[in-house]
């Protein structure tokens, strides 16, 4: 099975390139899913609900959101209606949406999607390790479902990793989101799982994470309300990374980096 993640799409650019470039790659790569984190699609925070469709219609199987998945109240009334939009699942019970998801694929086979946040340097959840296992308990790679991918939102390298090590052999892959900046880490794992610290974002690069580099800088100068920060509106870099799971078990047999258009070294 093929799929391709990609990281964080941040603003305009990050969304238009995603929405241009996604039937393409689907047939060029030859891809049966493809997941992409959205936590900062609608200008840099959140996801309105008419950019989540537009996303789905453009070809995305799964989203994925993160600390900025309520930074657009209206998702918090969207999200029970559209399963393959997920949340965190260690965000405490009660709250809206499902951490996780299961997509059927044309030819029968199925797809676990689940996402954490991580603890280091982010607010406060449950524990993304438990929450894991518990989930994991529950469906087995190769047996009751045939890829597992887990989406580890975090800032913390050491964290991510950890929790990698910590599901080696029991998922298809684990990819982190939330740095915006692509690791150089691309590997599989000892037990098949296959691993990247950070995918980055789909997003302008020449800015401070996405975000317009004037005012996102100013911010580490002085300390006073300054301007509001938007997203940098140069061409984008999608960056992602590319799975290739072996049909009878679900492990990694292939994963590569994927950087495609505006200033990144293309990969
Ligand atoms: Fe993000
Ligand atoms: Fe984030």
């Amino acid at each position: 099975m093929r799929i391709l993640f990609l990281g964080d799409i941040v603003g305009r650019a990050g969304r238009d390139a995603v929405l241009a470039a996604l039937p393409g790659l689907r047939q060029r790569l030859n891809l049966d899913l493809i997941i992409i984190n959205a936590e900062n699609a609608s200008h840099g925070f959140g996801l309105a609900p008419a950019m989540a469709d537009a996303l789905f219609a453009a070809g995305a199987d799964v989203l994925t959101l993160g600390n900025h998945a309520w930074d657009r109240k209206e998702l918090l009334g969207y999200i029970d209606s559209q399963p393959r939009l997920i949340r965190p699942l260690n965000y405490p019970p009660g709250t809206p949406g499902q951490g996780h998801t299961i997509v059927e694929l044309p030819n029968g086979r199925r797809v676990l999607v689940l996402q954490v946040l991580a603890r280091l340097f982010m607010e406060l959840s449950d524990d993304p390790f438990r929450m894991t296992a518990e989930l994991l308990g529950k469906h087995r790679l190769g047996v009751t479902v045939d890829a597992i991918v887990a989406d580890i939102h975090g800032e913390a390298t050491s964290e991510k990793m950890a929790y990698a090590h910590s599901f080696d052999g029991r998922v298809s892959l684990v990819v982190g989101t939330h740095t915006h900046v692509p690791t150089a880490d691309t590997q599989i794992l000892p037990g098949g799982t296959a691993y990247q610290t950070d995918a980055g974002m789909c997003g302008d690069y020449d800015s401070v994470i996405g975000m317009d580099k004037g005012a996102a800088a100013a911010r580490f100068w002085r300390r006073a309300p300054g301007e509001r920060l938007a997203p940098a509106d140069g061409p984008a870099t999608l960056c992602g990374v590319l799975l290739e799971t072996d049909d009878r078990t679900g492990l990694a047999v292939a994963v590569s980096p994927l950087r495609q258009g505006g200033r990144l070294t293309q990969s």
